[in-house]
């Protein structure tokens, strides 16, 4: 499969990652987002975590300015329709994401391989909104998405070989080291992540201990390189109460129930780092 230029729907955390991680690999790419500011956010902190590469000697100034120039920003959704590979990363919803494969189902050519970046969202549904239900999967990275290695490699129950090879070949030319799950709620990583996260909180909401304690505890007694608090608050409260969500509907074990003070604390806006305030304040 020849790929050379790749669209990503949603410029926010994850999708202006996966913008760096494809342009600094020699891809054309086409971010597209609702907003001309989002995006103009997303080529601000693209060119920050570029500049760290450079300043680490693991890029040049030269490739830093080429991984630049070829990532063109969009509103406009139908621009999609040049792209050999188009990658969603947009807000961990179901309706909306099933709202963009429709609509890039529509859009794009018929031989296109359309992935999610979801973290937990079935693959198998969204598959099921489009007419090419062999050319969907899950490829799902991690944050921060130039740095972690892995990319779960997800099969719906109708994802063909041909598209699984196509995508792994592809994790592997973005220097990924990809992994093959099948449709499961939360797959592999959000699965078994998710309810450690939850459960630190109820750790904290019932006074065992302080978020700092909680957190001081994995790192020097697991060496996980953020505590659980922190993590949580890196990848955003919203998300893990969303994937949470996907987890107790999906699995209907009550183990997977939300913890109270995650709803309240997404409640009150305080979504972790990227709001400025969670169980730290930044
Ligand atoms: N872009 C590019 N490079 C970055 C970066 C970014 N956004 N953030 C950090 N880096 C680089 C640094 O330049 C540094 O490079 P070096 O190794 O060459 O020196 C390296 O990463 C380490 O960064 P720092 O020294 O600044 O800081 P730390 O040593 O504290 O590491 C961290 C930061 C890599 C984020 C580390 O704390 C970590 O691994 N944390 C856990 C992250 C994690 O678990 N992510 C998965 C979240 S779950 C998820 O994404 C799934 C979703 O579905 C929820």
């Amino acid at each position: 499969m020849d790929i050379r230029t790749v669209g990503i729907v949603g410029a926010g955390t994850m999708g202006n990652g996966i913008a760096h991680v494809f342009a600094r690999s020699g891809y054309s790419v086409i971010l597209c987002d609702i907003e001309q500011r989002f995006l103009e956010r997303a080529l601000e902190t693209i060119a920050k975590n570029l500049e760290r590469e450079v300043a680490k000697n693991k890029i040049s100034a030269n490739d830093k300015a080429n991984a630049l120039g070829r990532i063109q920003t969009v509103t406009d959704r139908s621009k999609l329709a040049a792209c050999g590979f188009v990658v969603e990363a947009a807000t961990e919803k179901f309706e909306l994401k099933a709202e963009i494969f429709r609509d890039l189902d529509r859009l794009a050519r018929p031989d296109v391989i359309l992935a999610s970046n979801t973290s937990s969202i079935s693959i198998t549904k969204l598959a099921a909104v489009t007419k090419r239900p062999d050319k969907i999967i899950g490829m799902h990275f991690f944050n921060p998405v130039p740095v972690m290695k892995l990319v779960e490699v997800i099969r719906g129950l109708a994802t063909s070989g041909e598209t699984f090879t196509a995508v792994r070949e592809l994790a592997l030319k973005l220097e990924k080291t990809p992994v093959e799950v099948n449709d499961a709620p939360g797959f592999v990583s959000n699965r078994v992540l998710m309810p450690l996260l939850n459960e630190a909180m109820y750790a904290v909401m019932e006074g065992v201990a302080t978020p700092e304690a909680v957190d001081e505890v994995f790192k020097l007694g697991m060496a996980h390189p953020m505590g659980p608090l922190t993590l949580a608050d890196f990848i955003g409260l919203d998300v893990c109460l969303d994937i949470m969500r996907v987890l107790q509907t999906g699995l209907g074990d009550p183990k997977y129930r939300p913890c109270p003070l995650l709803i309240k604390m997404v409640d009150a806006g305080w979504l972790g780092r990227k709001s400025g305030h969670g169980f730290y304040k930044y």
